[in-house]
């Protein structure tokens, strides 16, 4: 029975790398890289410093003034849901709370005014 006293240990290990992924894979959801994700998921439609781009009416992040004109909520609204009748599509399928929230997060950190 070579075989099954091979398996205990095989299948210990299995389990152990499992852990080991799942615990490798809960991090990156926890401390959300809003920056990377809007890099990978955003950036062709908002440009690569989320200026915008007038062709496709992406608006211009990184103003004071449409800053102003939008509460986080509103933001963490149209990730999720996206915007009816416009090419801003929904996103809360992709994305944990805590993404959207990072990405909310990284178009604030655009703001001109604050830099
Ligand atoms: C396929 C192109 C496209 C992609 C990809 C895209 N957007 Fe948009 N987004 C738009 C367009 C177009 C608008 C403007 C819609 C309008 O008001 O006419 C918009 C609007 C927005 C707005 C609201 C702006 C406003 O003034 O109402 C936010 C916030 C936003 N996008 C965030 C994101 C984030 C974050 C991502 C990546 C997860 C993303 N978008 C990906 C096309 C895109």
């Amino acid at each position: 029975m070579k075989l099954a006293k091979l398996a205990i240990p095989l299948l210990s290990l299995f389990i152990l790398s499992l852990a080991f992924i799942s615990a490798s894979l809960a991090q990156p959801a926890a401390k959300a890289d809003g920056g990377a994700l809007f890099k990978g998921k955003c950036t062709m439609c908002h440009g690569p410093d989320g200026k915008g781009y007038p062709a496709i009416k992406t608006p211009d992040f990184t103003s004071p003034k449409w800053q102003a004109s939008m509460t986080d909520k509103q933001i963490i609204d149209i990730i999720k849901n996206g915007k009816k009748g416009t090419a801003m599509m929904a996103f809360g399928s992709q994305f944990s709370d805590a993404q959207i929230v990072a990405l909310k997060d990284y178009i604030r950190s655009l703001n001109s005014a604050k830099k």
